[in-house]
């Protein structure tokens, strides 16, 4: 009840000073978390280099899968400061990542695909594809809310990601008849995510997006879809009793 009055007391502080809850806060942890990622920990991606973009999707054990790269970019964020007097969160481990998705979507991903083409061991950490159980978590809140959780197996100190200049790839399967990506992800074009560290005090978060980017050129390994009409040939072979086989000289 008492921080109940105390946060009220703040909101007005915000509201009157016309700051933001990331201002008042002293420790570097936001005080108004009262939204995703529904945790008391410092969300703001300034005070961290993790983020997270979308990938094409893949196909893999016949599903159809949503991928995302992590990375590092510590660009405009205050993690250029000194060890000291940056932010706690420029500092923090690699723990799990979280999407605010809609409680209606419960059912629609079940399994995660990490590291897909990977398999390396760095400073003793297996980087290697994976594929995980998960489940989408419908949280005991009004209004409903739910998230689409990895942590088992994403744990990693910071230098570890760092050593893959192209990121790391995580995905996840959407099942068929349950949510599209843009139903689970409740917007047309952008994912809502947050990156924890290990003791949760960080959750930097923000929006991946476009969330169906368009396909890469790949390697042929799929078999290709089938080819359209060839237009007439210029001089089509005449028929012949002998087509297809070998004609004696
Ligand atoms: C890193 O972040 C900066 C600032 O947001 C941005 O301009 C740049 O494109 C980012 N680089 C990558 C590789 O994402």
């Amino acid at each position: 009840m008492a921080s109940k009055a105390l946060l009220l007391a703040l909101l007005g502080a915000v509201a009157v000073l016309g700051v933001t809850a990331e201002e008042l806060s002293t420790s570097g942890r936001s005080l108004l978390a009262t939204g995703f990622p529904y945790c008391a920990c410092d969300n703001k991606a300034k005070h961290s280099p993790y983020r997270l973009t979308t990938a094409p999707s893949v196909s893999y054990m016949g599903q159809t899968w949503m991928c995302f790269t992590l990375y590092l970019n510590a660009t405009g964020t205050s993690c250029s400061l000194p060890a000291g007097s940056r932010p706690a969160c420029c500092d923090a481990n690699l723990y799990k990542l979280e999407f605010d998705v809609d409680p209606a979507c419960k059912g629609t991903s079940d399994l995660a695909l990490l590291f897909k083409g990977y398999n390396t061991v760095v400073d003793g950490v297996t980087i290697q594809e994976t594929v995980k159980t998960i489940s989408i978590e419908v949280l005991d809140r009004t209004p409903a809310a739910a998230v689409l959780r990895i942590s088992k197996g994403l744990e990693m100190p910071q230098a570890v990601l760092a050593s893959f200049s192209s990121g790391l790839p995580v995905c996840f399967n959407r099942k068929p008849g349950f949510c599209t990506t843009t139903q689970l992800f409740m917007s047309p074009d952008s994912a809502t995510y947050a990156l924890f560290n290990t003791n949760k005090n960080c959750c930097p978060s923000g929006l991946a997006g476009p969330l169906n980017p368009p396909d890469q050129p790949k390697p042929n390994t799929y078999p290709s879809p089938p080819a359209a009409p060839l237009p007439p040939s210029p001089e089509p072979p005449s028929p012949s009793p002998m087509a297809g086989k070998r004609s004696p000289p």
